[in-house]
C-alpha cells in the first residue's frame, strides 16, 4: 500500500523552489556525455526519471560524478566516445530517456537495446522508429513499441515533417542528425518545447530555428562542455501555484521557475481563466529564462483551449482539469489526442478519478468538457501509476471536503521528489501514508 492522503486546506502561504526541471536535467546528461570534456550541472533532478537517464548513460561509459546538492559532473567522451553497453539499458517509466537515447544510438557503431518497465512498453515508439529509419537507422519495435532494438548503421540527413508537435520526437532526431551526413530539418506542427535547440545551440552546433522549423548541420568539431544551473521545473510548479489559486486566501511564490515560452502555457491560461498569476525577477542562464512566480487564491472562470496552446501545456492537463471543476462555467479542451499517450491515456485517468470526486467532466477523443465550479468530495482515488495525476489529485484533495485518499501515490517522485514536503512547507495537510518496510520511502504514521 502507498497512500497519499490529502485534508481540505485553509489558507497556503509563502516562497519556495521546486526542484529542477526534468527534460533539461535529462538533456544535461545525454548531451554532456556527447560533449567532449566535463560538463558541471547543478541544481539537476534527481527523480525517477532522469535517474534511469543517468543509469544509462553510466551503462554506456560515461561517468557522473554527484557532489550531493544536485550537482553533477558529467565526464563527456565526445560524439564517439560511447561504449557497447552489456546489457539491455534500462529506462524505468521514462518516455523521455527511451525516445532521446534513441536517436543518439541510432548512429553509433555497436548495437544496443531499450527496454523498460510495463507501462513505458505500452508507448508508441513508431514515432522515432519511423523517422529515425527514414534517416538510414536500423532500428525495430515490437508493433511499434519497445523493446527497440538497434544495429550500427550510417546516417544521412533529410527533411522530416512531424504530424504531431513532440519534443521528444523532434529531440531524437536532432541527435541522431548530430551522426548524419548532411543537414537535418524538423518541420513541426506546433512550438514543442526547444530545450535540445537551446543546449545543442550553447554547446556550440550549428542548430538554427526559424518558426516552427530547426535546422542542425553537423560540424566536425566536437560539442563543448556544458556549464549551468537547471531552473525550478514549471511542470511541477505548477501544482503548488495552481493550488493557491483555488484554496481561498492563498499567496505563494514559487522562486527560480524555468520560464521558457515553449513550457508557460499553463500560466497562460490559468490567466486568462482570471486567475492573479504575476511573473517576475526574469532573468537567463544558457539560453533558458526563469523567474519568480506568484498565485494568489482567485474567481477562475470556464475557458476553450485548443490549438497551439496545447503542447505548451501538454504535461499540465491533469491539473488544469482540477482548476476547471472550480471555474465559473465549462472549460473545454480539444487537440489534446497527445494526452492518450503519456504514462497513462490522461483523458481516461483524470476523468474517472475526478467524477469518484463529484465532478462533471466528459471525456472526449481530443480532450474533455468540465463544467463548474463543482463542490468535489474527498474520495479514495487512483494514481493509476501517473506521477502528474497523483499530484493532480492531491491539489483537487485541497479543495474537496473531508479526506481524499490516494492510491498509488508512490510514482510522485518520478519527476517531483519532495513534493509533499513542498506542499506541507506553504500550509497543505497531506501525508503519507506506506507500509511499513517498503523500500521506496520512509513509512510515517498517518498525521491528519
Ligand atoms: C518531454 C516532452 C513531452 C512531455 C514530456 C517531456 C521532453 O513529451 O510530455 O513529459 O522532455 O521532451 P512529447 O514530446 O512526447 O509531447
Amino acid at each position: 500500500m502507498d497512500q497519499l492522503i490529502v485534508g481540505k486546506g485553509s489558507s497556503l502561504h509563502g516562497r519556495i523552489r521546486v526542484p529542477g526541471d526534468k527534460s533539461i536535467s535529462h538533456r544535461t546528461l545525454l548531451l554532456g556525455a556527447l560533449a567532449e570534456g566535463d560538463s558541471v550541472v547543478r541544481g539537476f533532478l534527481p527523480s525517477g526519471d532522469c535517474m534511469a537517464t543517468l543509469r544509462c548513460i553510466e551503462a554506456l561509459g560515461i561517468q557522473v560524478e554527484e557532489h550531493g546538492d544536485n550537482t553533477l559532473t558529467i565526464q563527456g567522451r565526445g560524439l564517439r566516445g560511447l561504449c557497447r553497453p552489456d546489457q539491455p539499458l534500462d529506462c524505468v517509466r521514462s518516455g523521455t530517456t527511451m525516445r532521446l537515447l534513441a536517436g543518439i544510438l541510432a548512429g553509433q557503431s555497436f548495437a544496443s537495446t531499450l527496454t523498460g518497465d510495463e507501462q513505458l512498453l505500452r508507448r508508441p515508439m513508431g514515432r522515432i522508429a519511423e523517422p529515425l529509419r527514414k534517416m538510414g537507422a536500423q532500428i525495430t519495435t515490437r508493433d511499434g513499441r519497445g523493446p527497440l532494438k538497434i544495429r550500427p548503421a550510417k546516417l544521412h540527413g533529410g527533411e522530416h515533417t512531424l504530424p504531431v508537435a513532440s519534443a521528444q520526437v523532434k529531440s531524437a532526431i536532432l541527435l541522431a542528425g548530430l551522426y548524419a551526413e548532411g543537414p537535418t530539418v524538423v518541420q513541426q506542427p506546433g512550438p514543442a518545447r526547444d530545450h535540445t535547440e537551446l543546449m545543442l545551440a550553447a554547446m556550440g552546433a550549428d542548430v538554427r530555428s526559424s518558426g516552427l522549423t530547426v535546422t542542425l548541420t553537423p560540424r566536425s568539431r566536437e560539442l563543448s562542455p556544458l556549464d549551468l544551473s537547471v531552473p525550478g521545473d514549471v511542470s511541477s510548479a505548477s501544482f503548488p501555484l495552481v493550488a493557491a489559486l483555488l484554496v481561498a486566501s492563498s499567496e505563494v511564490m514559487v522562486e527560480w521557475v524555468g520560464v521558457n515560452p515553449t513550457r508557460t502555457g499553463l500560466l497562460d491560461v490559468v490567466s486568462q481563466m482570471g486567475g492573479e498569476i504575476a511573473i517576475d525577477s526574469e532573468s537567463r542562464q544558457g539560453g533558458e529564462p526563469m523567474a519568480n512566480v506568484t498565485a494568489a487564491a482567485s474567481d477562475l472562470k470556464g475557458i476553450e483551449i485548443g490549438g497551439s496552446t496545447v503542447v505548451r501545456m501538454i504535461d499540465e492537463f491533469p491539473l488544469l482539469a482540477v482548476a476547471a471543476t472550480q471555474a465559473k462555467g465549462a472549460t473545454v479542451v480539444r487537440d489534446a489526442a497527445e494526452l492518450r499517450v503519456k504514462e497513462t491515456d490522461r483523458i481516461a485517468c483524470i476523468a474517472s478519478e475526478l467524477s469518484k470526486m463529484g465532478a462533471h467532466i466528459e471525456p472526449e477523443r481530443d480532450g474533455f468538457t468540465i463544467v463548474g465550479p463543482t463542490p468535489l468530495e474527498g474520495a479514495l482515488v487512483d494514481s493509476h501509476g501517473d506521477h502528474r495525476i497523483a499530484m493532480a489529485l492531491a491539489v483537487a484533495g485541497l479543495v474537496a471536503s473531508g479526506e481524499t485518499i490516494i492510491d498509488g501515490a508512490r510514482c510522485i517522485p518520478d519527476s517531483f521528489p519532495g513534493f509533499v514536503e513542498r506542499m506541507q512547507e506553504i500550509g497543505a495537510r497531506m501525508e503519507w501514508v506506506w507500509d511499513r518496510g517498503d523500500c521506496h520511502g520512509p513509512s510515517r504514521e498517518r498525521e491528519l
